[in-house]
Parts: C-alpha cells; structure tokens; sequence
C-alpha cells in the first residue's frame, strides 16, 4: 500500500504545480490516453442530485478554434497552442427542472430508480428548486445552479491533469452571447438543450510561473468552528 504522507506530498506537489498556464508550447500534443483519463475524471464528477448536467465539447477543429479565439479575450495564449481545447456546457432549465424529460430519463436509464420511487423522489427535487434554492423564479436560476456543478469536473480535471503533468487554464473570459452564438451555429447546444459555462485549455507550458503562488494564508480563509 502506498505510504499515505508520500500520497499527501505528491497531491500536494500538483497542487503547486498546477497554475493557470498563460502560454502553452504548441508543439506538444497530449496522448490522448491521458486526455481521455483526464475527461474520464471530470466524467466521474458529483453533481447535485447526480443530475450531471454537463457536456465536455473537445474543440480540436482549428477553424472552429479561431472563431472562439476570436471571441475570447480571456484564450490569449492559449489558442491556438494549446494541445486540446475543452468547452464545459450546462444544461438549460429545459433539462434541468424537476419535470423535464431528461431528468425522467435520466432517473430511469442513468440512475435506475424504480418506477414506484420516481414520484417520491422528484417531489423533493421539486420542493428543492421551488423552496429551498427558489431556482425556478427564473431560467438564469436553474441554468446558474448546473453551471456552478460544472465548476465541479472544471476542478477536477485540472488537478488530475497536474497529476499526471499536464498544463492547464481555466477560462471565463469570453462573452456568453457570443460565444453560445457560435456554438449554436456548429450545431453544438442542441437546439438549446445546453449553454456554455467554462472553458478549459490543456498542453504544455512554455515557462514556469511565478513561485510561490499567491494566495491568501491559511489561518486567513480556513475558520474552525468549534
Ligand atoms: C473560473 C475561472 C476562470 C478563469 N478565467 C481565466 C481566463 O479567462 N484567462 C486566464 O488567463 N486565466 C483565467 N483564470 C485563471 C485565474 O486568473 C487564476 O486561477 C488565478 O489567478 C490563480 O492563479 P493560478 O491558477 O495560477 O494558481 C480563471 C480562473 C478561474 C478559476
């Protein structure tokens, strides 16, 4: 078995290693067996009820990827360069609300749940999105909580990419419209069953960041509460 502080420690050097990579070396492909391990560890992500209201769109088209560049300040550097592109989208209300028919689908196909238990069990997702998180005021609502879930394989994606070397950025600097316009043009929010929420650049840096991060410190953001 593996000796849990040298676990600790090479989680932790990952962590130091991960940085948000400004310029990526384009001569450097990732195999894709490791870009498949790393969209596998966003795949096997939580999400809120196990809705996983998610799609990874793995963007290797170079027209596609100028368009995007274009429309994204926040890619500087990262596009074209970058090994792969990753588009993270969310689903809509359409998808998302307690009575859609992907969430009866996917409580039947995906999660198995028995027939008898549907009824109990969306009446609290019901009772969840209408009073507890009052998501069904507006679409934003209920489009904002599965995009808050997507930040979660965003995470998780980059960490385990670290794990294993591999670069990445996390982006938001992009305007929503126009970006959505493009991607609804590909064909590629499924006449809007999704939206797109983040985007990921993974490669190889080209030089190291500044060392060591700059962060808050510990006793500054952690409050135990006892
Ligand atoms: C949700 C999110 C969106 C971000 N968007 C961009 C972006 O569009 N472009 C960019 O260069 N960095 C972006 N960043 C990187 C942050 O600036 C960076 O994570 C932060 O400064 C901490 O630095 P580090 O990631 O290198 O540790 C984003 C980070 C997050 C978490």
């Amino acid at each position: 078995m593996v000796d849990k502080n040298s676990k600790k420690q090479e989680i932790i050097d990952a962590f130091h290693f991960r940085h948000s990579t400004k310029k990526f070396d384009g001569n450097k492909v990732i195999p894709d067996e490791d870009m498949r391990f790393i969209l596998e560890t966003g795949r096997l992500s939580p999400s809120s009820f196990g809705f996983e209201p998610w799609r990874f769109l793995v963007i290797q088209n170079r027209t596609l990827r100028d368009k995007i560049k274009d429309a994204s300040w926040g890619a500087f550097g990262k596009l074209p360069e970058a090994s792969h592109f990753v588009i993270i989208l969310a689903r809509t209300d359409s998808d998302t609300k307690y009575n859609s028919p992907y969430i009866k689908d996917h409580i039947t196909n995906i999660m198995h749940i028995p027939e008898e238990f549907q009824g109990k069990f969306l009446s609290r997702v019901e009772e969840f999105q209408r009073d507890d998180f009052k998501l069904l005021d507006n679409q934003r609502s209920l489009f904002d909580w599965a995009g808050k879930q997507t930040y979660i394989p965003l995470a998780n994606m980059m960490t385990t990419a670290a794990q294993i070397g591999i670069d990445s950025c996390p982006i938001e600097g992009f305007n929503m419209e126009t970006m959505n316009q493009i991607l609804k043009e590909e064909g590629l929010l499924e006449d809007g069953h999704f939206s797109i929420s983040v985007m990921i650049a993974f490669g190889y840096r080209v030089e190291d960041p500044p060392n060591p991060k700059a962060r808050r410190n510990f006793d500054d953001i952690v409050k135990w509460v006892e």
